[in-house]
Parts: C-alpha cells; structure tokens; sequence
C-alpha cells in the first residue's frame, strides 16, 4: 500500500526534475537530429532492436511544447514544431490504436498555444481516423494485434475522439467514444479495480470471448502499465463527458493501484507477479501520478481528492530521486529509469522509454500548477 509522506520541499524538487528533464531531452535532440527514441537498450536511445508497433512519435516533441509552454522560449517552440510537422500524415494511419498518443501531445498542444484552427483540424481528423476501428459487433475499437483484440491502452488513446466529437458536434463519434469506453470498463475491468491488458472477442457474433495479455504476466494478472492507461484514460472520459460511471471506474482502477502498490509508489511490472519477481515499471507510476493529479480535481468527494492528489505527489517525490531519476548516472541519456516496454518480448527491460519520460513530465507540469 502506498505510504504517504510530506511533501515539504516537494516543489522545489519537481522544479529540479523538470530541468533535469529539459536538460535531457535537449541532449537527445542534439546528439540525434530528428530521432524519435522509443526505448533505451543500457540507457542509449539509439539501438536496433524493434519497435514492435510505431506508436511513440509524439512523446518527445510532446514534452518539448510542454517545456515551450512553461518557459515561453522561442527555441522549444521552433524544435517542437520540427519534430512535430513530420507527424501530421499520420492522421491517416490506420495500422495503429495509438493516434491520441501521437495527436493529443503534439499538435494538441501546438494548438492551444496558438489557437490556429488548421492545427485543431489536424487533431480532428486523428480522432475520425481512429474512430474507424470500431467493431459494431462487440461495440469496442480493435488494436494493432488485430481485429478480434481490444487493449486496455486504447483507453488513453479514446480522449482523441471524444475531443473531435466535442469540437465538431458529430454524434456518430461520441456514440464511437461512449460505447468503446463503457465496453472496456466492463470487459477489461475487474470488480476488484485490476484490469485486464487485452480481450478477445469473436468477430462472427460479437461476444467477448476471454481475457487476454501481450505484455503483462498472464491473462487473469494485472499488468501495471495497463491500470495506469486505464487510470488515466478512464478519468479522462470523465472529464470529456461527466458521466458518472466513468469516474467510478477511474477511482476503481486509482484506488486499486493505491491498496497493491509498493509503499514508495513505483509499481511492480505486474502486480501479480510471483513476490520473486522484483522487477519494477516506473512509467506506470508516472502515467498514474498525471492521472491522480487530474482524478483529484474532478472527483466528487474532496477527501478522495486530496487522497488522490497526495498520491500523486507521493509517487513523483520518489520517482524524482536516484536511483529512478537519471540525474547521477553518467551517460545515461533518458530521465527516468527502471522502466519496461515488453518483458515477454525482451524489449526495454530496466530502461528509459520515451512514455514513461513524456507522462512523467506531464505529471510534473501539472503539479505545478499547469491545470
Ligand atoms: N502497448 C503500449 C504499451 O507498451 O504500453
């Protein structure tokens, strides 16, 4: 269970971790112009082992506008924008369910910094595109594994539509985002609050079949990295639609991470794996801490809104401090180590990767005051 501690000084340390944070991502941008880093391989960003699926492009230039933002400098803007303008063609894509992931933190951003509609358009378009992968058959949005699969991932990416719905007024988009996100929590979401990584349905009739998992420990665990995106996504579509079962499956899934996580707040990388498996996954904390943070501002009951806000702040104290923070290992080029991408598939184990970095700064800007 987590252990909440003070938080004195908690500001100044976050300060210290953004800095740290700039101070790295400006390294990457001029060691490796151009490069979109997914994952470290002995803390470097530029390895060759596989992607598995394309869908981090929009991590780095996303903490970049988030940097931009909060200092105003021109330079952030104009490296931002670089690494951004390369992605609209991406609005397109439909080989991937990560569209929020690579919309919501880039040209998103540009946007309300600037209010240029073509911008805006740009996201919308990444929202219809992905709102394409619904199956009317089992009312969920397919992943990349195909279509008979739905992640729970897909949850952070469901904010991307329910923006478009929003900012257009199309009904048939909102009606996608709804059912897509009412079927995940029922599906993918455990009365418990665990959640499951992946659900298979049966594409003749329609019915959920089986839990399911790519990168968490088994079918029936709960693979941290997949709570933290329903902790996230879910509160999310809470604060797009303010229906009411959304935030209950957000506290569900928040309060569940709080009663299983370690005291010091840095996940497991399932949290039913065998107690011999001490391998941790810091980049679901980080996730977790940017969704608590706003969990806490939209709950209904203020003393679970302190609770939740405390956590978060908890979580990034520690995630803010050796031997998580890079800051005093030489040569190390990421921010936040101890992170995993796919265990199963040996990819990123014990690394930096570049989600972990982006929601960790995330995290950070809104401790400080960003919303
Ligand atoms: N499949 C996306 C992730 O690793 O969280």
């Amino acid at each position: 269970m987590l252990e909440l501690t003070s938080l004195e000084g908690s500001r100044e340390t976050f300060e210290a971790a953004l800095e740290f944070a700039q101070k790295q991502v400006k390294a990457t941008a001029e060691r490796d112009p151009g490069f979109y880093p997914m994952y470290t391989e002995k803390g470097r960003w530029r390895h060759g082992k596989p992607a598995w699926t394309h869908w981090c492009d929009g991590f780095l230039p996303g903490m970049m506008w988030i940097f931009a933002k909060r200092t105003g400098s021109e330079a952030w803007v104009d490296l931002a924008r670089k690494y951004t303008e390369p992605l609209e063609p991406r609005k397109m894509d439909r080989e991937v369910h990560d569209l929020g992931f690579i919309f919501l933190s880039t040209y998103h951003r540009w946007y309300k910094l600037t209010d240029r509609q073509d911008l805006n358009d740009i996201v919308i378009q990444a929202g219809r595109t992905l709102a394409l992968r619904f199956k009317e058959k089992g009312q969920y949005m397919s992943s990349f594994m195909g279509p008979e699969s739905v992640f729970i991932d897909i949850m952070a990416n469901v904010g991307v539509i329910f923006y478009a719905a929003l900012e257009t007024g199309d009904s048939g988009l909102m009606d996608v985002a709804m059912r897509h996100s009412l079927t995940s929590g029922r599906v993918l979401v455990r009365g418990d609050g665990s959640t499951s990584h992946e659900g298979i349905y049966d594409l003749e009739t329609g019915e959920f079949l089986r839990q399911s998992t790519q990168q968490g420990w088994r079918s029936d665990s709960c693979w941290a990295r997949g709570l933290a995106w329903a902790i996230y996504g879910f509160t999310a579509a809470y604060k797009f639609t303010r229906d009411a079962r959304f935030l209950r499956t957000a506290e569900l899934c928040a309060d569940y991470f709080l009663l299983n996580v370690p005291k010091n707040g840095v996940a497991p990388m399932d949290f039913d794996a065998p107690a011999s498996d001490t391998r941790e996954e810091t980049s679901a904390s980080a996730i977790t801490a940017a969704g608590l943070l706003r969990l806490a501002s939209l709950t209904a009951d203020p003393a679970k809104g302190l609770l939740y806000d405390q956590a978060a702040r908890r979580v990034l104290l520690t995630l803010c401090q050796p031997p998580y923070l890079a800051s005093e290992t030489h040569g190390w080029e990421g921010i936040l180590k101890e992170g995993i991408y796919h265990l199963n598939l040996g990819l990123g184990v014990g690394e930096s990767v570049m989600w972990g970095e982006y929601f960790f700064v995330e995290a950070l800007d809104r401790a400080l005051g960003e919303e």
